[in-house]
């Protein structure tokens, strides 16, 4: 029997007004794991209403007993870690040691975002006036809107989640349609560990419907958006009606840039890794690589050569190194992408095709494209998926502004064994992320991610910019001269 699941509003499981549900197919083997409740427009104002009850006891928990209950739900992840990534394997289908390593980044900015909990801390300064003290405090945002991607179902909600929680704010979540279930599970962690009810609520259901009604939500404070840029600018322009703060984290065209004189053995392995990892479906996926023309044809043919020996497969499988891409249309935009590169007169190295590795799923092909040129689309445009476009440059100079020829600015990495090709990379690069001989996936949590130009708006998540995000700063002045003193104009 198929499992369904509901709303999670003020702490319980609720039934929708809609009447319509969902269902959550396994990307590999194409079986419904479960039914999900679709939420309505009133689901999302009793999801709000919920939330605000929520915060007006949330938000009066000092921030350090906040902090208990958020290692206590590390705790519980640690503890179902194998559980929750076979989950997570068989609902979005990357390969079990990622899954595993998406939980743990959820474990570890639970525990990060719980150490916060004893240092929200603000300013002092002295007054430009005798007998007045001056300082800043950190407030709540409120009720905070959330909206997830898939690609990383426990990881990505943390980042927001966890953060957003110790500050002190109440939260309505809508996750991915593709993993609703990793976010109820993580959701009832959190309320395992003591989470007041109405603290988090979930309203599951499409974006053009639930997410809209979220982002337009007079009583919304703040949406915090991890998606495409497409939607990113119209949550944007959706938040200026109601003067809505909002952070947005919306993918990237990631350049790994191997110089002639890189260590090409590990250049190799770090395109691998950062181009097929995750079946090309990060934000950090490596997706183009600038190769210093001199290296160019020993280093393509072990590319390919390696390549070839890459395994698509079942993710739960020890032997699998790539698992399915999420769902039909995403496959179908692979494919599609494939037909521009080729039209494009970009040469195929290899892959191209979806593929049955004996199960019905969405499977495809790791595939490289050669002989690209940076304004082609299959260099500018975000597949997410195992595609891989090379660009052959001369030098350093060209490469770091191919690097930046993009709209996007997330990730970015150079392979070199010179200290002043890395520092010049580190130094232009227009990116949120540099790497220097490393990939461009495997950010780690206590240092902000986010990206520039088309990629983000300015906020960073995770890492020392976390709290920022969610919250707001107050300034205090306390005056205990006991007259009326003017700032600018009693100073002299
Ligand atoms: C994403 O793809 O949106 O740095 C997140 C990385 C991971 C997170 C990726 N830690 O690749």
């Amino acid at each position: 029997m198929v499992l369904e699941y509901k709303l999670l509003i003020d702490g319980e499981s609720k039934d929708s007004s809609t009447g319509e549900t969902f269902d959550d197919i396994n990307p590999a083997t194409l079986e419904n794991l479960a039914t999900v409740q679709v939420a309505g427009k009133e689901d999302v104002d009793r999801a709000v209403e919920s939330a605000e009850e929520g915060l007006r006891v949330w938000s009066e928990v000092p921030a350090p007993r906040r902090a208990e209950v958020l290692f206590r739900a590390a705790r519980i992840l640690q503890e179902r870690k194998e559980d929750l990534a076979v989950l997570m394997t068989e609902e979005m289908g990357k390969v079990l040691p990622e899954t595993r390593g998406d939980v743990q980044e959820a474990i570890d900015i639970t525990n990060y975002a719980a150490g916060e909990g004893r240092r929200m801390f603000g300013e002092t300064t002295t007054s430009e006036l005798k007998d007045k003290f001056c300082m800043t405090m950190l407030r709540p945002i409120g009720v905070v809107g959330m909206i997830t991607p898939w690609n990383f179902p426990i990881a990505i909600p943390s980042w927001k989640i966890m953060p957003a929680l110790i500050a002190g704010n109440a939260i309505v979540f809508k996750p991915s349609s593709d993993t609703p279930l990793l976010a109820i599970k993580l959701v009832e962690i959190l309320m395992e560990a003591g989470l007041p009810p109405g603290v988090v609520n979930i309203v599951p259901g499409p974006g053009g419907s639930v997410g809209k009604a979220i982002v337009q939500h007079p009583r919304i404070k703040a949406i915090s958006f991890t998606g495409s840029l497409e939607t990113g600018k119209w949550i944007m322009g959706e938040c200026a009606k109601t003067i809505k703060r909002v952070s947005l984290e919306l993918g990237g065209k990631n350049p790994v840039i191997v110089m002639d004189d890189a260590d090409l053995e590990l250049a190799l392995e770090g395109v691998l890794w950062g181009a097929f990892g995750t079946t090309g479906q990060r934000c950090t996926a490596t997706s183009r690589l600038i190769l210093h023309e001199k290296i160019k044809d020993e280093f393509i043919s072990r590319l390919l050569a390696k390549t070839k020996s890459l395994r698509v497969g079942n993710g739960l499988l020890p032997e699998t190194d790539i698992g399915p891409v999420i769902n039909k249309a995403q496959l179908e935009k692979i494919e599609r992408y494939v037909r521009i590169g080729k039209e494009e007169g970009a040469t195929l190295l290899c892959g191209g095709n979806a593929i049955d590795p004996g199960l019905p799923g969405y499977f495809f092909e790791p595939t490289i494209f050669t002989d690209v040129t940076p304004d082609m689309r299959i260099a500018q445009e975000e597949i997410f998926g195992p595609v891989l476009s090379i660009i052959m440059v001369s030098g350093l100079e060209e490469a770091i502004e191919v690097a930046n020829n993009t709209r996007y600015g997330l990730s970015s990495a150079i392979y070199t064994e010179s200290i002043g090709n890395a520092f010049r990379a580190i130094k232009k690069i227009e990116a949120g992320i540099t790497y220097v001989n490393a990939p461009t996936i495997g950010a780690e949590v206590h240092l902000p991610f986010g990206g520039v130009k088309g990629t983000g708006n300015g906020f960073r998540e995770a890492g020392t910019e976390a709290i920022k995000e969610f919250t707001e700063v107050k300034a205090v002045y306390v005056d205990y001269s006991g007259r009326l003193q003017k700032a600018q104009i009693d100073t002299e």
